[in-house]
């Protein structure tokens, strides 16, 4: 580095030096000429009143007068004197000082006489600097000889040498500053940032930087350090995995990690290609100015499903509902992701707005999630819906169906209520492909499910997969009723199958679950209370207690009936005044459909009617927070607040229970949890409500804040064991054995009751 530095100073210092004696050189010549200028002017002024004093006398040849005239002119300032030269160019008159300066014919006087004009010139004389004018002298219109005015011009080399010394001068300086700057920018631009990212690198190396990948402030290596960053993401990540399989060996407990779903998924797969098909997209496209720029959308889906697409390449088949999504893709509708380190394949399908408004908006989500959550809302079934859903289904069937296109016994995994038709399409046309789906949201009693007026050919679809998988084993039950009362098929009560037309179709319940540990723990704070402090302030809200909740604005979600609560709480423990807050976090969603935007106006009214009865000063008791927030940022409210509150009026799952569990590395905090949710069956450590009964509700907010640390804590860990060992990547893993050792029979030949083997666990 010193080399480097010294190397640096001398190249800055020879190059500025060259350019500023190129400078000075030209600046001393433009300066001598000027004065040489004045000079010139000086003595051609002089010498034109001298001439017609000197030329009467030349003229009469009055050698005596002409002597008397230039000795006049000696020892003036800066004027030597002046010389009277003939026709010849010998002098006829010279001031006396003059004399053993001008011992030759100085050269512009021959010039005036010949060339008839007058110029000056500097010359050389005894060791100093003279200036000599030389001009004609005329006889009528003859010209006679020449005057000669001489100047001292010593100055001139005085002040061109008094230029370069300040050159000399201002370089120094200039030296000594370039060297100051460049050892401070080498110090802190390169030594410093290099010094810094080794440290960072030998605590990486050495692990005692795990769970600190983030890079330090090194800006002018920032491309490499780009590269290092996500090779020292790898590398913590794989010390993370190691050393959970070295706790879990320690254990003898067989907890899941990406990393083993990885291994779990090419072993039971081999070659046999793999394919997802949901309607989100993992990644999508937007421009942010005039740069394209990849979103990932917040999607426990996409942690789940990532790690078995990248284990085996495979290709996931989804909706290109991005605004720059065209922009991305190659010819193929298709483009490698993650975009940072590209695994596997995503293939876009393009919906027209007709397609999307019948089919998602329409189909999907006014009439199958209000038929399969009950939560009073009316489905609506419009024909128009039904077939455009038939038509996006066989759209995204023949992507799929082109994509598996030269592939040997493909598996396909669909995804949730946007695909029921697409089983059976797939299966027709590749009876060798393992299909299963799985339906996120509940599946409803079977009298509730009969008003949908296509109820045969949405379970008929659903039977064309060899698997389907819900969250719990009451959704598994009510689907095998609606199949006995919808369609005729053989029903095995015993093994959960059905047996229709020579094919069989499975029914299991896989709970999905969330990452659990480990990728949040960069995330955490020094300690809640410091996150809870900013919170408040960056709200500009003074409480003592918080509570969180976080949804999607879904009628689903019972996100009024969560704000009654907590104004029941006000006026029942009214102690809670000026010292309660919950901070609502909804992400608005699906406004496009009129009863998701007329709830979102509704749920704010909701919020500020209550807000307007108790608030005061700094303090309200609903926060609501009406955008859609990063992981990350969720995370903070996770793990400072007292309290969770799920009160969804019914959910296949809910993840943000889940969530909230996974975020608690302290062990602390409290989970209110709807009954009628399918995190219930799992989280028995929450306090489980009934979220239309307010009082209890507000009972169960008062019961939380109150509760012993003691039991707080127990309740905590019990419910992270429980997420811990049921995690995302054991979700997937068990989805992936039961779909891998489905035994496909050929026509004639399925028999209920043989083909499915043990789960993964
Ligand atoms: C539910 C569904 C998902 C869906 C998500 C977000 O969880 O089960 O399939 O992706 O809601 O809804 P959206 O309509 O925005 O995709």
């Amino acid at each position: 580095m010193r080399l480097l530095t010294v190397r640096l100073i001398i190249s800055l210092i020879v190059g500025v030096m060259l350019v500023s004696l190129a400078f000075s050189y030209y600046g001393v010549r433009a300066e001598r000429r000027r004065l040489t200028r004045d000079l010139d002017r000086q003595a051609d002024d002089l010498g034109e009143s001298l001439a017609e004093n000197v030329e009467p006398h030349l003229a009469k040849g009055s050698q005596k007068e002409l002597q008397r005239i230039v000795e006049r002119f000696g020892n003036r300032e800066h004027l030597d004197g002046v010389a009277i030269y003939s026709l010849m160019g010998t002098p006829i008159a010279i001031t006396p000082g003059l004399v053993h300066r001008l011992q030759s014919e100085p050269p512009v006087v021959n010039s005036a006489i010949t060339g008839g004009r007058g110029s000056g010139q500097l010359i050389k004389s005894k060791g100093s600097l003279i200036h000599v004018y030389a001009l004609p002298l005329h006889e009528k219109d003859d010209i006679v000889g020449a005057l000669a005015i001489v100047h001292d011009a010593t100055y001139i080399n005085a002040q061109t040498a008094r230029m370069w010394r300040q050159t000399f001068l201002v370089d120094l300086v200039l030296v000594f500053c370039i060297a100051c700057i460049t050892l401070l920018i080498v110090h802190w631009s390169i030594v410093g940032p290099i010094a810094k990212a080794a440290q960072w690198m030998k605590a990486l190396r050495t692990g005692k930087g795990a769970g600190v990948t983030s890079v330090p402030d090194i800006d002018l290596l920032r491309p490499l350090a780009r590269e290092v960053e996500s090779f020292a993401q790898s590398l913590t990540a794989a010390r993370f995995a190691a050393e959970q399989e070295a706790q879990l060996r320690d254990a003898a407990e067989s907890n899941w990690t990406a990393e083993r779903l990885s291994v779990h998924v090419r072993n039971r797969l081999g070659k046999n290609p793999l394919f997802v098909v949901s309607n989100r997209e993992p990644y999508s496209h937007a421009w942010r100015g005039k740069v394209l720029e990849v979103v990932v959308p917040p999607s426990g889906l996409v942690t789940a499903l990532e790690p078995i697409l990248r284990a085996c390449d495979g290709t996931w088949v989804a909706h290109g509902s991005g605004e720059a999504d065209q922009e991305a893709v190659n010819q193929q509708d298709s483009l490698r992701v993650p975009p940072e380190d590209p695994r596997y394949t995503l293939r876009r399908v393009w919906l027209t707005k007709q397609e999307e408004e019948g089919y998602y908006f329409g189909f999907a989500n006014e009439g199958l999630w209000p038929l399969c959550h009950v939560a009073h809302v009316r489905p609506t079934f419009r024909d128009s819906d039904w077939k455009h859903y038939r038509e996006v289904n066989q759209k995204f069937a023949d992507a799929v169906l082109e994509e598996m296109a030269g592939t040997q016994n493909p598996l396909l995994l669909a995804q949730d209520y946007h695909f029921a038709l697409l089983p059976r399409m797939i299966k027709k046309k590749r009876p060798d492909a393992r299909v299963a789906i799985f339906w996120h949201i509940p599946w409803p009693h079977p009298e509730t499910f009969s008003i949908c007026p296509w109820q045969r050919e949405l379970v008929d679809g659903l039977l064309g997969a060899d698997l389907i998988g819900f969250h719990i084993q009451s959704f598994c039950t009510n689907f095998l009723q609606t199949v006995d009362r919808t369609l005729e098929s053989r029903i095995d009560w015993e093994h959960f199958a059905i047996h229709r037309e020579d094919h069989r179709t499975w029914v299991k319940p896989f709970p999905i679950s969330v990452a659990a540990e480990g990728e949040t723990a960069e995330l955490a704070p020094a300690s809640p209370f410091a996150d809870r402090g900013t919170i408040l302030r960056e709200l500009g809200v003074d409480a003592l207690f918080l509570a969180v909740g976080v949804d999607r604005v879904d009628y689903t979600k019972g996100i009024r009936e969560r704000f009654q609560a907590i104004e029941r709480l006000m006026e029942k423990y009214p102690e809670y005044q000026s010292k309660f807050t919950l901070v609502q976090i909804g992400a608005p969603s699906r406004t496009h459909i009129k009863r998701y935007h007329d709830l979102l106006g509704e749920v704010e009214a909701e919020a500020d009617r209550i807000n307007w009865r108790f608030q005061t000063g700094k303090w309200r008791p609903i926060v609501f927070l009406k955008r859609q927030h990063t992981h990350k940022e969720i995370q903070k409210y996770y793990r400072t607040a007292d309290l969770c509150l799920v009160t969804a009026l019914h959910d296949g799952m809910n993840l943000v229970a889940k969530e909230f569990v996974a975020a608690r590395e302290d062990e602390q905090g409290v989970l209110i949890l709807s009954q009628f949710t399918g995190a219930a069956r799992e989280l028995r450590d929450a306090l489980i409500v009934n979220p239309y009964d307010i009082e209890k509700v507000a009972n169960a907010v008062h019961q939380a804040l109150v509760m012993q640390p003691e039991d707080r804590k127990l309740r905590m860990q019990h419910m992270r064991r429980v997420v811990k060992e049921n995690n995302v990547y054991r979700w997937a893993g068990n989805l992936i054995t039961e779909l891998s050792e489905i035994r496909l029979e050929s026509p004639g030949s399925a028999e209920v009751g043989a083909g499915l083997g043990a789960s993964a666990d």
